[in-house]
């Protein structure tokens, strides 16, 4: 079964062709990073008019990229929620066009469901169930995968997303947006112990995070060290040490939920899972403590439509088919 996704969720329009929801034919991202980029974040407004310029052009790339035209396709998706309404909706609208002008039943796909799926791309053997921590720019779940279409939330971010305090500091540190990735890179051959951070803990929920207390710690520290240039080893030392917070409050809280569950099965998704500290943490720890681990490729972990046709298989399989009068929705749970 062939499926065309379309992804417009935030600051990429996305398309691809996946088959059977493991193969990817083909996947084409157009970011609008250097649009963003002056002001430092994603401008809705400017992300949803991109998003109309380019996402028919993208689609078509897809299709040509994939050698399909839209009669060989059986199914249209398209991310539906969570994101930028505008954005959203530029996607959603497109896909609900080409659907009913081709013919072809339209399945709405979950933003987070689908960085799930990206798994699925990377490890075809993989199956429900397992439990994943999800990690994205606006996102910090870890959830429980029962089948390919359930989903629980057994922790979550009381506040700021993992991605969103890498990017604050990232971009405190004077670092280009989005941050992440560039702190990473400086954080290469840094001393992860050279600075403390807190692990803020929620009361009564172990599984929960709160990194804007890390987020705030980070930054108080910068202020103190006046370090607001990349230049130099503290700086190296400082993302390296910063990172590595993050890791391991991720991995601490991550690996008690999946001992707590008797999960014997993990999978990282989202963004963020691309942390080159991370990966090695994460696969450290769940070595020693005997459990298997799948990580998404770092070509599936950012946001992609590969990801979302991959999803949409097992969606339309359990039969989520959408109508006409499917709508954007700026949040919704993953459950
Ligand atoms: O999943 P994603 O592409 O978009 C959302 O759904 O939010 O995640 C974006 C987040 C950003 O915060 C970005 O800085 C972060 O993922 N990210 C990274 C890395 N690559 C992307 N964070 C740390 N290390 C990376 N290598
Ligand atoms: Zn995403």
């Amino acid at each position: 079964m062939n499926i065309l996704a379309i992804e417009s969720s935030c600051d990429e329009t996305a398309a691809a062709v996946v088959a059977d929801g493991q193969h990817a034919l083909s996947s084409v991202v157009a970011s609008q990073i250097e649009a963003h980029k002056v002001y430092g974040g994603v401008v809705p407004e400017i992300a949803s008019r991109m998003h109309v310029e380019a996402v028919s052009a993208v689609a078509a790339q897809a299709l040509e990229q994939a050698g399909q035209t839209i009669e060989s396709i059986d199914v249209v998706a398209v991310t539906h929620a969570p994101g930028l309404v505008g954005a959203l909706l530029t996607g959603v609208n497109f896909a609900k066009g080409l659907a009913f002008a081709a013919q072809k039943p339209l399945v709405a796909v979950h933003h987070l469901r689908g960085h799930i799926a990206a798994n699925y791309l990377t490890h075809k053997e993989l199956a429900p169930p397992f439990l994943c921590l999800v990690v994205s720019g606006g996102h910090t779940h870890i959830v429980e995968v029962p089948d390919y279409t359930v989903f629980r939330v057994v922790g979550r971010t009381r506040d700021d997303a993992a991605g969103e305090a890498l990017d604050k500091t990232a971009r405190v540190l004077g670092l280009p947006y989005p941050g992440g990735v560039h702190l990473d890179k400086l954080a290469q051959g840094g001393d992860p112990r050279a600075f403390q951070f807190p692990r803020p803990k929620v009361e009564g929920a172990p599984y929960d995070f709160s990194f804007s207390g890390l987020k705030t710690a980070a930054l108080n520290q910068l202020q103190k060290l006046r370090l607001t240039s990349v230049e130099g080893a503290a700086a190296k030392d400082f993302a390296a040490s910063f990172q590595f917070a993050v890791a391991d409050y991720l991995c601490e809280r991550f690996l008690r939920a999946a001992r707590d569950f008797g999960a014997r099965r993990l999978a990282l998704a989202g963004g963020v899972s691309a942390n080159s500290m991370l990966r090695h943490e994460i696969a450290q720890r769940c070595a020693a403590a005997g459990v298997q681990l799948v990580l998404p490729a770092p070509a599936w972990c950012g946001d992609n439509a590969a990801m979302i046709g991959a999803q949409a298989f097992y969606e339309f399989l359990a039969g989520h088919v959408a109508g006409t009068r499917l709508n954007a929705c700026p949040s919704m749970s993953i459950e």
